[in-house]
């Protein structure tokens, strides 16, 4: 019945914006952060959480890298069903952009084109003294466990946004331009309780708010259908 309605909501729609979280990429394997198997939940010698800010980074590089080195960079993960039918959306003309707050870069992988990464992602690395690229298997793959810089040895930072860090000014435009201006948003896979990026669902002012997420969230109240399941189960019941 819900699985209807949503058919009929993306049949209806031809400017849908998809706002999505580490939901999305646990059906490829990539554990997501609040949930009990989530990366926050895990036992380590560091808060995860105190790992992945700025300050952490600055002054202990080499446990950032051993932590995000080995649970954050999932290279061999794939796209599942949710980014291939947002892939597909996108061609068909409804789609018009993905906002998502994950670094993986799946959605790209499974054939998105307008991608608007929140918080970054782990395939742009910059050298941070001389700004020179370097793509996620150079990092995954250096043999010091600090990545360093091939021309002038500064120390390589991945393009992710740690706490403490804003977000990049011309992804946040983008982004909520997009939101503003779509007629139906489907908001999944996300808690919704990291800021800024969830008050941008708040500049949604078209038909249909979609909410699918395996727990209740904030905005479930909000939306005109809500479904609790898998993203990409449920997508993937959706015929275009
Ligand atoms: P969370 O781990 O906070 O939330 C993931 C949500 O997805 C939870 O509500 C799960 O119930 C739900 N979920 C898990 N698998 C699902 C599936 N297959 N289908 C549907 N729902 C599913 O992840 P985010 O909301 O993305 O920031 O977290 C936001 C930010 O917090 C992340 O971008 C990260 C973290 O700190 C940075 O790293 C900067
Ligand atoms: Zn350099």
């Amino acid at each position: 019945e819900n699985i209807e309605k949503l058919q009929e909501i993306i049949d209806n729609s031809n400017n849908i914006v998809f706002f999505g979280g580490a939901g999305v990429s646990t059906e490829s394997g990539i554990p997501d952060f609040r949930s009990v198997d989530g990366l926050y939940n895990l036992k380590y010698k560091y808060p995860p959480e105190q790992i992945i800010s700025h300050t952490f980074f600055q002054y202990k590089p080499e446990e950032f890298y051993r932590f995000y080195k080995d649970k954050m960079m999932c290279l061999d993960a794939k796209p599942n069903k949710a980014h291939t039918f947002l892939a597909k959306l996108e061609e068909k003309g409804k789609l018009s952009a993905v906002v998502t707050q994950n670094i993986d870069g799946l959605h790209q992988a499974g054939g998105s084109h307008t991608v608007y990464e929140l918080h970054g992602s782990i395939h742009r690395n910059y050298c941070t003294k001389c700004h020179t690229f370097y793509d996620a298997e150079f990092v995954k793959n250096s043999k010091d466990l600090i990545p360093k810089c091939t021309k002038c040895g500064g120390i390589i930072k991945p393009d992710v946004v740690l706490y403490e860090e804003g977000l990049d000014d011309e992804t946040v435009t983008n982004a909520i331009n997009a939101i503003s201006n779509c007629d139906t948003l489907i908001i999944a896979g996300t808690s919704l309780v990291v800021y800024p990026a969830a008050s941008f669902i708040r500049y949604f002012k078209g038909n249909h708010l979609v909410l699918i997420n395996l727990s209740e969230t904030s905005a479930d109240k909000t939306a005109d259908l809500v479904i609790h399941g898998k993203v990409g189960e449920v997508l993937s019941q959706i015929k275009i």
